[in-house]
């Protein structure tokens, strides 16, 4: 069992469009309109009309023998990454259930939460409202009306006014979330069918639309309930504990075995065990699995951000890429991928933003290695606007989270059409994964930072291996080059302080440019998105040489130009680039291989293979972004108006 599959189909965090996103979180919890949320949830049902699929919040559920506040504490904690306003924990002991909850932090519910009320059974939520303002009454967990049952729910119910009418006319709903209509509809079929699992299983097959359920009856304190449809959870499996959560990370404090929960399946959770069951209460056997990570994966350790350790790991995730995809220096690949890849006549590289610019690099290393004519298109433009298909087209989806709304459009498309498919994704079981007629995994291990680094580089690298390996013999000894390019990749973030005299330095205006030729243009292209998304200066990826064409005018007195040089055929072009813009007043900066470098260059890097040059040119702008954005004082984490998978197209 890989990592990866911890957090499969997990990280998406339910997010609107952009646009909405920016008039959401642009305003503080209490400023925000209620005619916002409802325009929000409007457009979601809209959105899940159209079938867009929208997973959202974070859960997290104990039954055990431990005091349950800090383990569910600790978990929504590692589910923040998802994104949320406002957050609570119900706990069940001998005098009842007791809720705390609040919008705002988590930081903030611990300073609501009663510590002397102990407890081992309870279940815990992040919202990002949807349904109803970000407040306190429309936290969850919410109740049934008589107090018995108490759920918490990551999901949206499509049906519920049609519930609301059909079931529960006389209701007195003290929220407004659709998530109160299941507490609701749970007790309604309780009192009708006298039998908890029965109605539970009954309220699921009534409900459109997708969910991940925590459920407490305070009738039964001793068994905690779960559901799945379309939203993600997973259980956690222990010693006199079981667990559940939106994923590995919330659980991983307390254990690394997990057992993965398919659609409409209906959990009963005890302290001695964990029964799943289809939606006719048929018990269901599913094997668990070991984490191969623990909790220091997805713990920052010393490291202040996410960002920084996620740079740093990226030696490591090379040499595990290694490691996965070569035995006794052979690149060891599923043969029907290899076939695939062979018997097209041209690929078509779909995937959005970093995954899109690791697309490009891909690109070269399909058309240069194997000879595959090789296209790459912003999958959002694809759907709607889509090119003339060869006769025999293989399309490969390049997507970290495997949930990229944009990206599965055209899967869905390109599936009528009838053509073939493969995922290269850091999650599977995934969306794009499942859905995919092939996957190849990025072995990167979770990406938690919104801005994508050691994904991008994994992206770049498996797409070499199958590269190499569909060209077949060749000069190229790959495992040897990327163990150089791993170790390159260290020297680069041994040396931190240069990259944070640069941002100092260099990074002093709201706009800068980086420029390239060749593959260094792709690297400009990533390395500008990089800079913008997480320091908000406004930065362009440009061709070295179209430069001239008409953007030069934006070059004024100290405008920063970073060029990348990592290829012979276009040093000299490119340094007659950066003379172009020095003589109009731009501060330059040069990041070039040692074997091209000059004496002025700040930036110099040991050399690597040519075709893998993005590999390691790209670490340094990752570490300008870092500290360009850490100087602002910006959240790097957690960037303004962006979520780490965008779900909605
Ligand atoms: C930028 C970034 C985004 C993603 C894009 C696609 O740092 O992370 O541009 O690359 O949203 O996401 P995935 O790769 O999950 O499909």
């Amino acid at each position: 069992m890989k990592v990866n599959r911890l957090f499969g189909g997990c990280l998406p965090a339910v997010y609107l469009s952009r646009g909405l996103q920016t008039k959401l979180r642009g305003n503080p919890y209490d400023k925000i309109e209620e005619k916002v949320i409802k325009k929000a949830t409007l457009f979601l049902y809209l959105l899940k009309k159209e079938g867009v699929v929208i997973n959202m919040c974070g859960i997290v559920g104990y039954i055990g023998t431990q005091d349950v506040k800090d383990i569910l504490l600790n978990g929504l904690e590692k589910l923040e990454y998802r994104g949320y306003d406002s957050a609570g924990i119900a706990v069940v002991n001998e005098n009842g259930v007791h809720i705390f909850k609040d919008k705002g932090r988590i930081a903030h519910l611990r300073t609501v939460v009663d510590e002397t009320v102990l407890s081992t059974v309870g279940i815990g939520h992040t919202r990002w409202a949807t349904h109803g303002a970000p407040n306190q009454r429309n936290s969850h967990p919410h109740q049934s009306s008589t107090g018995r049952f108490t759920i918490v729910h990551n999901g949206v119910i499509e049906n519920e006014l049609e519930l609301r009418q059909e079931f529960l006319p006389n209701y007195k709903f003290i929220s407004d979330t659709d998530t109160e209509v299941i507490a609701a509809l749970i007790e309604h079929f309780v009192l009708e069918k006298e039998d908890v699992e029965l109605a539970i299983r009954h309220v699921m097959s009534l409900l459109h639309g997708s969910y991940a359920l925590g459920v407490i009856d305070a009738g039964n304190p001793d068994v905690l309930y779960a559901a799945k449809n379309k939203s993600p959870m997973l259980i956690g499996l222990g010693e006199g504990f079981n667990m559940i959560g939106s994923d590995a990370m919330a659980m991983l404090q307390c254990t690394n075995q997990f057992v993965e929960i398919e659609d409409e399946e209906f959990i009963k959770l005890t302290r001695e065990g964990v029964t799943i069951y289809n939606l006719l209460g048929v018990p269901v056997k599913r094997s668990p699995f070991t984490a191969e990570l623990d909790a220091s994966d997805i713990e920052k350790g010393t490291y202040p951000h996410y960002m920084l350790k996620e740079i740093d790991e990226q030696p490591y995730v090379i040499r595990r890429i290694v490691e996965q995809y070569f035995e006794d220096g052979q690149i060891k690949m599923d043969q029907k991928i290899v076939d695939a890849v062979q018997s097209a006549d041209r690929l078509y590289i779909i995937a959005a933003g970093t995954s899109m610019h690791a697309g490009f690099v891909g690109k070269q290393l399909f058309e240069q290695l194997a000879g595959i004519p090789t296209e790459v298109h912003i999958s959002s433009e694809f759907v709607y606007n889509t090119p003339v298909i060869s006769k025999n087209p293989l399309f490969i989806f390049i997507s970290q989270s495997g949930e990229t709304a944009d990206s599965r459009a055209v899967l869905v498309k390109i599936k009528q059409l009838g053509y073939p498919s493969l995922t290269i994704t850091n999650v599977p079981g995934s969306t794009l994964s499942r859905e995919a007629d092939h996957t190849l995994l990025l072995h990167a291990g979770p990406e938690i930072a919104v801005a994508s680094t050691k994904a991008y580089t994994a992206q770049v690298a498996v797409q070499a291996v199958l590269a190499a390996k569909v060209a077949g013999k060749s000069d190229l000894d790959l495992s040897r080059e990327l163990a150089i390019v791993a170790n390159v990749m260290e020297s680069i973030t041994d040396h931190k302080e240069q990259y944070e005299e640069i941002a100092k330095e260099y990074l002093t205006q709201r706009n800068c440019f980086y420029i390239g030729r060749h593959v260094d243009y792709y690297v400009a292209l990533e390395a500008a998105l990089k800079l913008k998304e997480i320091s908000y200066i406004q930065t362009e990826g440009f061709a070295a040489g179209e430069l001239k064409h008409g953007t030069i005018a934006l070059i004024e007195k100290g405008t920063p130009v970073i060029a990348i040089i990592s290829q012979e055929a276009v040093n000299l072009n490119t340094r007659s680039n950066v003379k172009e813009v020095k003589a109009r007043g731009a501060n330059t900066v040069i990041i070039s291989l040692r074997s091209l470098s000059s004496e002025t260059d700040q930036i110099v890097i040991d050399d690597v293979h040519p075709l893998l040059t993005p590999l390691v040119t790209v670490v340094p702008t990752q570490l300008i972004s870092y500290y360009a954005a850490l100087q602002r004082d910006f959240d790097i984490d957690k960037p303004r108006n962006l979520a780490k998978s965008v779900t909605v197209e």
